[in-house]
């Protein structure tokens, strides 16, 4: 079992009876799932991919990392939402925040069509002056407007630099299997294509060459983390709350939400996780926000933001409980020299390992919190490498589609997305728009 839940920290705040009672509900999300009866069955395809994923496709991936490592500087990953999120943080996660800045013989990677800033595509664009890139552009649609924007802008570098054929040779598309504008212009223009099957949503789709092209471009080994989704499916896949952690980790937080706490924190203490909570953050907020429910998902690392937000989380409103993930293995070990002078009066910590410290700050922090108000569940794991990365991928992909069925929403759609493009598109005069534009500028007063 790779991740044990920690339950001794909802004393008080969860009753043992509340777990039972709410068991024939997990039960009936469960059977939902296996069935492929429930809202949102068409996107599934996620449940069985860590075995059932297109091998030769994955082999593909694999030399285009190699080729990538071989004529390539810098690495440009287009792609927003569910079409970033996972790659970045799972690089982050095994790699470092400062996978850039490290010495290494993978590509530098950046990311960028996941907003819709001139000064950070300006500063992308100063990147990769001089220096030999590849492009991987990813959209499932292939219409998304920020990601096309960027891919037009890094298009037309490529051919400045390469010319046609040259750039033809360093685009790489992941996108539809049959439709859409990237299909019909990788199609066209011949560029190399991976596809995002049609029953993995954007959220659901790191596991596909979404996320495993670029994270097998920094180095990571995308067998390994594939053999940890696969670990987690096996283990995942019977309907025992005693047993079944993830399924577990979904009661209790739906528990926590009908008792008013209405935010969950996903605290870690370690920096490199802070994307791997914008990817949670993502899953959960888009699967389970809608029809006027849902618990809203935050994140916060710690010690760093005991500094910023532990007097909020402490005192302040008590809407929140905290889902902290503990690794029992540092990532790399450091070990605290003695200083004879003891100016900085820090010689009780002599010879500490600094792990053992951060551990320290986690043990204070949740008796703290939790006596303030604030249950906490605790995920624990080994460490951090990509079979556990893999592992707790899928155990939070399981956990949201139970805890969606529970909530009683379609956990894999998100309608609510479109609004805002509706609006900007009809601002920025899109064909098609017209009748909107007028209304908007009134209520906008332009
Ligand atoms: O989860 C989702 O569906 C979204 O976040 C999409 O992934 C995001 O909007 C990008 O869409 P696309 O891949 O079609 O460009």
């Amino acid at each position: 079992m790779s991740i044990k839940l920690d339950d001794k920290y909802l004393k008080g705040f969860v009753r043992e009876h509340e777990l039972s009672e709410l068991a024939p509900m997990v039960k009936a999300a469960h059977d939902t799932l296996a069935a492929k009866n429930g809202p949102g069955s068409d996107f599934l395809g996620w449940v069985d991919l860590p075995v059932d994923y297109d091998k030769a496709e994955f082999e593909r991936i694999k030399a285009a990392a190699t080729k990538i490592k071989n004529d390539s500087k810098v690495l440009i990953v287009i792609g927003i939402g569910g079409s970033y999120l996972g790659a970045r943080a799972a690089i982050e996660a095994l790699k470092s925040t400062l996978y850039n800045s490290l010495k290494k013989d993978t590509p530098e990677i950046y990311f960028i069509g996941n907003s819709i800033s001139p000064t950070y595509l300006n500063e992308v664009i100063s990147l990769v002056d001089g220096r030999d890139f590849s492009v991987n552009i990813i959209s499932k649609s292939g219409t998304t407007t920020e990601p096309a924007l960027a891919f037009r802008v890094f298009r037309d570098l490529l051919v400045e630099r390469y010319g046609e054929d040259g750039a033809k040779g360093r685009i790489y598309a992941t996108t539809d299997k049959a439709r859409g504008t990237l299909k019909e212009l990788s199609d066209k223009m011949g560029y190399e294509t991976f596809v995002i099957p049609d029953d993995v949503g954007g959220r659901f789709s790191v596991l596909t060459a979404v996320g495993l092209l670029p994270i097998a471009c920094a180095g990571c080994d995308i067998d390994a983390l594939m053999k940890g989704a696969a670990a987690a499916r096996e283990e995942y896949s019977e309907c025992d709350l005693d047993k079944n952690a993830c399924y577990k980790y979904a009661a209790l937080r739906n528990i926590l939400y009908t008792k008013g706490k209405s935010v969950e924190m996903l605290i870690s203490y370690e920096n490199s996780f802070a994307m791997m909570a914008e990817w949670f953050k993502q899953l959960y907020g888009e699967s389970e926000g809608k029809d006027g429910k849902g618990l809203y998902p935050s994140s916060a690392v710690f010690s760093t933001d005991l500094h910023s937000l532990g007097q909020f989380v402490q005192d302040g409103s008590r809407v929140m409980f905290e889902t902290v993930i503990q690794f029992a293995e540092p990532q790399k070990e450091f070990f605290l020299k003695d200083d004879p002078s003891n100016v900085d009066g820090l010689n009780f910590l002599s010879n500490q390992n600094m792990s053992i410290v951060n551990r320290k700050a986690f043990e204070g922090t949740v008796i703290a919190h939790t006596e303030g108000g604030v249950p906490n569940i605790v995920l624990e794991l080994p460490k951090l490498d990509e079979f556990e990365l893999g592992y707790i991928i899928y155990f939070f992909e399981k956990a949201c589609a139970i805890s969606g069925y529970l909530l009683g929403v379609n956990p894999f759609d998100q309608p609510g997305v479109e609004s805002y493009k509706k609006n900007m598109f009809a601002l920025l005069g899109k064909p098609g728009y017209e009748s909107a534009r007028a209304e908007l500028e009134a209520k906008l007063g332009i």
